[in-house]
């Protein structure tokens, strides 16, 4: 399973990185106006700087709805750096825009998906990458993670290689479930990460090891 930071927070991707399980990073428009990063050159340096620290792929989101504008904007971010992968949503002309990338080998991200009917036409278009926003579905009372299982199994019955990108993860337990399910990859904030580790047992024993060390020390 991969493991993706959901944010544009250099600090923080940083760190992510440092622990040494990071596979690459996502971010959205909100998470970019979260870091006060605005204007298109600035946003655009703000790509390459977190390719420089990461060694996986990038997804980087394009602004523009209509099939000519992603074709565009998405060429212009891609040629950033090798390691950015184009999001595009899971509109009409983002999946049609998806195909354009696949078919040039250029590695895509369909964001928003919220159904497994989404799921499928993502993977029909060849998007390297599907990402379901679990979060968001749980938000609204509906099971996210049971949307990871449907498009799972209906990956599985026909061999699709897209992988399963569980987005809007929010805690640690979504990273297990996900795992458990067989998601690919998972992307969530530092914390869904960093709380994999802790356990009050693990606390207990080491202090204990040490203890029992100084005594015949
Ligand atoms: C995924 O690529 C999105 O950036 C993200 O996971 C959305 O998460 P949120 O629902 O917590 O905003």
């Amino acid at each position: 399973m991969k493991f993706f930071i959901d944010t544009a927070n250099l600090d923080q991707i940083r760190e992510a990185q440092d622990l040494g399980v990071l596979d690459g990073v996502t971010t959205n428009p909100s998470l970019m106006a979260k870091e006060g990063i605005t204007g298109r050159d600035n946003i655009l340096q703000h790509y390459v700087d977190i390719c420089n620290i990461v060694d996986g792929d990038v997804s980087a989101e394009v602004i523009a709805t209509d099939y000519e504008g992603m074709v565009s904007e998405g060429e212009e971010l891609a040629a950033l750096h090798s390691q950015i992968v184009v999001k595009l949503p899971m509109i009409k002309d983002g999946i049609k825009a998806a195909k354009y990338f696949s078919d040039k080998g250029t590695k895509t991200n369909v964001t928003l998906v919220f159904s497994a009917g989404q799921a499928l036409l993502a993977a029909k278009a060849g998007a390297t990458y599907v990402s379901p926003f679990i979060g968001r579905l749980d938000d609204i009372s509906t099971d996210g993670l049971h949307l990871i299982g449907e498009i799972r199994h209906i990956y599985d019955n026909y061999g699709f290689e897209t992988e399963i990108l569980a987005a809007s993860v929010r805690h640690t337990m979504h990273v297990i479930d996900c795992a458990k399910i067989g998601a690919d990859v998972m992307t969530g904030p530092l914390s869904s990460i960093e709380g994999l580790l802790k356990h009050p047992l693990t606390d207990i024993g080491l202090a204990k090891f040490l203890e029992d060390y100084k005594k015949g020390n």
